[in-house]
């Protein structure tokens, strides 16, 4: 059978914007929002540890078998499986892990404009001045009446939907390559400013010191998995997004060193939003453990009292709509993709259809805040429900199923075509990674997590 060599959806102009792209995909939400909440809540240092082990036996091999699949099918993630899976004498049947890929990333979407619109709210408020010389009732009180109103939370959920809809509706380079290398520079310089302030704030070293301390007694499985969990999600993995990414990457970038400097720059990222926030927690007496209104209850208060702090709590939740915006995009262009080319409809159609049908579902976890909140699933609220399911479930297990068809199923020759390395230290490296250490890995997590193990 003959490979398509190139998307019918385009490709990036050159690696770097492939790179950005990724990258930006990777940072997000999740690193700034998510990490240090979840670090928060498990004690900081050992989780911090496990989810640093993650990110380099499992998320970098992994998203190098993203990228590569990615580039050889070159279409939406479930035909790129199954015509990967077909070129290998393989079932077409692994196009299914793909199609949960792209599921996952449908779920997440619906929360993740959500919280992406907490930010975007957050940006107005701290620009009026909300913060200024609030107390932390005051904040606290700015945050529960947010999420306690359906009406506010759905306007700005529908306001992330509808950018996000209009940039994935021009395509790959004119919508999400342009949106891309615009925002991503200015996003990291924010950050650059914001952590020079932490810096200075005394309680650097504290900050620090929680991030890198482990205390291994406190971490439990349900907190191993979480760390697990975190790892795939923070790397934009298993939800069909990088292998999205890799279809439109050009023949001639080297895959592993993408891959090494996406998984670099996202963790870095990560680890200087922690040292970013953590010091402010402790300068202010706060709770690290706060739960997901972390970021936006505590650091708030800091901002409110702090010389041009209007301007650092604009800056910061600015920062964070850029970085969940080129998240959004990623997470978006799966299905756009799949629909276009399992349906044969136009992209601007495709893209209204799936995103109105994302747009709807956020509805749950608009809801789940306020008029729902006694709604439980599985002792979760909605909320809590798809972004358990996605992040603790949906994406290891996806991610496991990549990591034993890319090992065991795949042919070698496809491989070493596309990754174009010679069968050498890298090679052979990677291929015990991906044969033993990761999926043993992941199992190892789950099964712990069952109290199996
Ligand atoms: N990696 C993003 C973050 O850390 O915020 C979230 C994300 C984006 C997850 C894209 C999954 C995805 F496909």
């Amino acid at each position: 059978m003959t490979l398509n060599r190139q998307s019918i959806h385009g490709e990036w102009s050159s690696r770097w914007a492939f790179v950005l792209a990724a990258t930006g995909a990777a940072v997000g939400l999740g690193n700034i929002w998510k990490f240090p909440y979840i670090a928060g809540e498990n004690g900081g240092g050992a989780f911090v540890i496990i989810y640093l082990i993650c990110i380099l036996v499992i998320g970098i091999p992994l998203m190098m078998a993203e990228i590569m699949l990615g580039r050889r099918g070159r279409q939406n993630p479930a035909a790129t499986m199954a015509s990967v899976a077909e070129e290998s004498g393989a079932s077409r049947h692994w196009g299914l892990v793909g199609g949960l890929g792209i599921l996952a990333g449908f779920l997440i979407l619906s929360y993740y404009s959500v919280i992406a619109g907490w930010a975007l709210n957050y940006v107005f408020k701290a620009a009026a001045g909300d913060f200024t010389n609030a107390s932390a009732q005051q904040i606290g009180a700015l945050f529960s009446n947010l999420v306690a109103s359906p009406w506010q939370l759905l306007f700005w959920h529908s306001i992330i939907m509808l950018t996000t809809m209009l940039v994935v509706a021009r395509g790959v380079r004119q919508g999400l390559e342009k949106t891309i290398v615009f925002m991503f520079p200015i996003m990291l310089i924010l950050l650059v400013i914001l952590v020079a302030y932490s810096m200075s704030s005394g309680y650097f070293e504290q900050g620090l010191a929680f991030l890198f301390h482990p205390k291994f007694a406190q971490l439990s499985p349900e907190g191993t998995l979480d760390a697990l969990g975190h790892a795939f999600f923070t790397l934009s993995l298993a939800t069909g997004s990088i292998m999205m990414y890799g279809a439109y990457l050009p023949k001639n970038a080297s895959i592993t060193r993408a891959s090494v400097a996406i998984a670099a720059a996202d963790t870095g990222i990560a680890l200087i939003a922690g040292l970013a926030i953590f010091p402010i927690v402790f300068a202010n007496g706060l709770q690290p453990g706060a739960g997901p209104g972390l970021i936006f209850q505590t650091l708030p208060i800091a901002f409110g009292h702090m010389p041009m702090g209007r301007m650092f709590a604009t800056f910061f939740f600015m920062m964070l709509v850029f970085a969940a915006f080129t998240s959004t995009l990623s997470l978006l262009e799966p299905s756009v993709a799949w629909c276009i080319e399992r349906f044969h409809m136009s992209r601007v159609r495709a893209t209204v259809i799936i995103s109105s049908l994302i747009w709807l579902l956020g509805i749950g976890t608009v809801l789940s805040f306020n008029v729902w909140k006694n709604v439980h699933l599985f002792g979760m609220d909605v909320f809590d429900f798809m972004d358990y399911l996605t992040a603790n479930i949906m994406l290891p297990l996806g991610g496991l199923l990549i990591v034993i068809f890319t090992a065991w199923f795949m042919r070698q020759e496809a491989k070493l075509d596309e990754l174009q390395i010679k069968k050498g230290f890298i090679y052979y490296k990677w291929r015990l990674t991906m044969r033993y250490v990761a999926p043993v890995a992941i199992l190892i997590v789950f099964l712990k997590f069952l109290g199996i193990f």
